[in-house]
């Protein structure tokens, strides 16, 4: 099993304003100062606090992510992001596939490989998010559906510049974790596909989402194969972001 630095990710979604989001970096800048770090901290705000961030964090170690992105370059596209315009904005990572997109806005698997390539065409960094449903994992279809997202999103993906995020549809906001387990034998089976794959497969880093938090970031964070987190509620606070990436 390759050594793969742990990432702690945290995804904002439609939260924080711009004068928020400053009040919780320097928060987090001034608990972190002098402290030595062995997991690599990420925030996804939204687009709007990127520059502001990437200012504040230059030279901090913390990496930013955007929440979405199109999947064309330029042009005539109303209300859309494209990748270039996030780098711009200081953005090194790109979430894709975000169950709230899949559910909420409707986006597909074919969509979703288009922005995935668009962003390791871009030169950023997709995390690409995979997870089933409640009724999926009671119907026992759990693999089969996160196996069939990944081959989907991933096909012919160009480098190795790459995240996978599992994130049970049913542990997202919900306060429900998965067990311990659930996420080891997930994301077994995730890492078997990226090395049947990839010839880097074995280096991708896999996080975990759905209700991590403090109080079960250390469980989760010790379970083979689980290579970070990717937490939401509990990233709006910096005191429970940090408690989470120092556990
Ligand atoms: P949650 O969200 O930690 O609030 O469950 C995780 C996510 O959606 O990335």
């Amino acid at each position: 099993m390759a050594v793969i630095p742990q990432i702690i990710a945290g995804n904002w979604k439609m939260n924080l304003t711009l004068s928020q989001g400053a009040e919780f970096i320097d928060i987090l800048l001034s608990r972190l100062s002098g402290k030595e770090l062995s997991r690599q901290l990420l925030l996804a705000p939204n687009f709007t606090l990127l520059s502001m961030l990437a200012q504040r964090c230059a030279g901090s170690g913390i990496a930013l992510a955007a929440q979405n992105c199109a999947f064309q370059e330029a042009g005539a596209f109303t209300g859309e992001t494209s990748v270039a315009m996030l780098k711009d904005a200081g953005a090194a990572y790109v979430l894709v596939g975000h169950s709230e997109r899949r559910q909420i806005f409707g986006e597909r698997d074919d969509l979703l490989r288009q922005k995935v390539r668009a962003v390791a065409g871009g030169g950023l960094r997709p995390i690409f998010c995979v997870g089933e449903t409640l009724d999926q994992r009671q119907g026992g279809e759990a693999f089969e559906v996160v196996i069939s997202q990944l081959r989907s999103g991933l096909v012919e993906f160009p480098n190795r510049q790459l995240i996978v995020a599992y994130e049970p549809v049913w542990a997202i906001g919900t306060g429900q974790t998965a067990t311990p387990e659930d996420a080891r034998s997930m994301h077994v089976h995730i890492r078997k596909f990226l090395e049947a794959q990839f010839p880097w497969g074995e280096r991708v880093p896999i996080l975990y989402g759905g209700s991590a938090k403090p109080e079960n970031a250390a469980e989760l964070l010790a379970q083979p194969e689980v290579n970070g987190l990717l937490v939401g509620g509990a990233s709006l606070d910096p005191e429970s972001f940090l408690q989470i990436a120092l556990v």
